[in-house]
């Protein structure tokens, strides 16, 4: 065989080897119930020296379970460690590939909105193709919208619901860790809602705002964790010591105050510095033009079923906390009805652990939007970032229940400045201003 043959067999080989997905086939995930705080920083220090094992939670004493993934060659060895160190655990999946293999995803149908449906998981083409044809089916309140650019140059690709000018928005941002597939699924499920929904509620709730919604943030690592690593997490900006930035840790707030690493092989590597990376960067760009009329950001995120108030560095109660604390806790108790799917609320030091830099902490601290919550999808430390498909669905709806109530309880708090109740204040400003001119 020529030299050049030999060539074109290995470039063919080596890129076929690049782009091959990786199996899980016998890979075992442990439940491990953490319960003092020298198992804490054991399974700390095996997250931070042992690379073999995969943490899909992070141990803290904060919460009563951390998840394990481990390969079939290491999994006695985990376990060793466990029982040497009097820990419980359980197994949550034996075989890690039959689950993967569960949310297979489906096609969608071109020019069908309707064949996107609640019980499979889509690549970002489909999802792409779906808003495309949505805003194509519903023009005269939909429109798509491009919130940034990624590291490998795809868009960042958002919708716009909009019955009118000049109402106050509410921004939703999704898929920003990229294993988390349930949160562009719900997300994609909430837009579907707002368009189609006869329910009186949320007739009125799409009616009522400007709705800007991007239901995949990290776009770059998303298509990767579907078509190499199902466990991806960051975005895919290559460095020489290792691939990707935690997009939730990039935000210029409290920038690597806590949680986040300085090491790109880290899952929760920082960036070389605040908005480092095009996606955060320009996202920021896009919520700064409309962030004055923000009422409303939602981020959502799974796994765990929280929750969750600003800010990542400290759990004193800034700013509203009061308020988006009852109201946050009722539209959880709004969100259980459906299925008595079981919510904490609560401050992100206080229920999960300490980390900043999120897009959350910045809209609050940056924007001063009243009402910031990063939602952690479901489940609790079950199947984890492999949630069956046939758990979209209700995942969306008991979702979309307590969005609804989110705009109600602020209805009832009085905290929403829609045009009408601007129109009152101004009216109320007025009547004052009379009255004590005669008094
Ligand atoms: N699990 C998410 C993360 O670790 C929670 C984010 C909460 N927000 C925050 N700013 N830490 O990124
Ligand atoms: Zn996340």
């Amino acid at each position: 065989m020529k030299l050049v043959t030999y060539f074109v067999l290995l470039v063919y080989f080596s890129n076929s080897v690049l782009s091959e997905k990786l199996r899980y086939d016998n890979y075992t995930v442990f439940k491990i119930h953490v319960e003092n705080s020298v198992q804490v920083k054991l399974l700390r220090d095996l997250q931070d020296t042992d690379f073999r094992f995969d943490f899909w939670t992070h141990p803290d004493h904060r919460s009563k379970f951390v998840q394990v993934m481990a390969s079939p060659e290491d999994r006695a060895d985990l376990q060793k460690l466990l029982t040497e160190n009097n820990m419980n655990a359980e197994i949550s999946m034996s075989n890690v590939q039959e689950f993967i293999n569960k949310q297979t995803l489906k096609r969608y149908t071109r020019n069908n909105i309707g064949s996107m449906t609640w019980d499979a998981y889509y690549s970002l083409d489909d999802i792409y193709a779906w808003i495309d044809d949505v805003v194509a089916q519903y023009p005269n309140v939909a429109t798509k919208v491009i919130g940034g650019q990624t590291y490998e140059g795809r868009e960042i690709v958002g919708i716009k619901i909009s019955h009118g000018e000049g109402k106050k928005n509410i921004f939703i941002e999704g898929g920003i860790h990229a294993r988390e597939w349930i949160s562009p699924a719900t997300v994609c499920y909430i837009i579907n809602e707002l368009l189609t929904s006869q329910v009186q509620e949320i007739m009125a709730a799409a009616i009522d705002f400007e709705w800007h919604i991007f239901p995949v943030a990290n776009p770059d690592g998303y298509v990767f964790s579907v078509e190499s690593e199902r466990f991806w997490r960051k975005n895919r900006r290559v460095f020489s010591e290792g691939i990707g930035v935690d997009l939730n840790r990039n935000w210029n707030s409290n920038w690597l105050v806590h949680g986040a690493s300085t090491s790109p092989s880290s899952e929760v590597y920082a960036g070389p510095g605040p908005f480092s990376e095009i996606e955060t960067r320009s996202m920021a760009r896009y919520m700064r033009e409309i962030g004055d009329q923000m009422e409303i950001f939602l981020t959502f995120h799974s796994y765990g079923q929280m929750l969750l108030l600003p800010f990542g560095n400290t759990s004193e109660p800034l700013a509203n906390y009061d308020e988006a604390m009852n109201i946050g806790r009722r539209a959880m108790g709004a969100l259980s009805v459906r299925y008595g799917t079981e919510y904490v609320t609560g401050n992100i030091v206080e229920v999960l652990y300490e980390a900043t830099g999120g897009t959350d902490e910045w809209v609050k601290e940056h924007l001063h939007v009243p009402i910031v919550y990063c939602y952690e999808l479901r489940d609790r430390f079950q199947y984890g970032f492999l949630l069956p498909p046939e758990q979209i669905l209700p995942t969306g709806q008991e979702t979309m229940d307590s969005v609804v109530d989110i705009i109600h309880q602020m209805r009832r708090f009085g905290i929403l400045t829609s045009a009408g109740m601007a129109f009152k204040a101004s009216t109320m400003l007025i009547l004052g201003m009379v009255i004590s001119f005669f008094v």
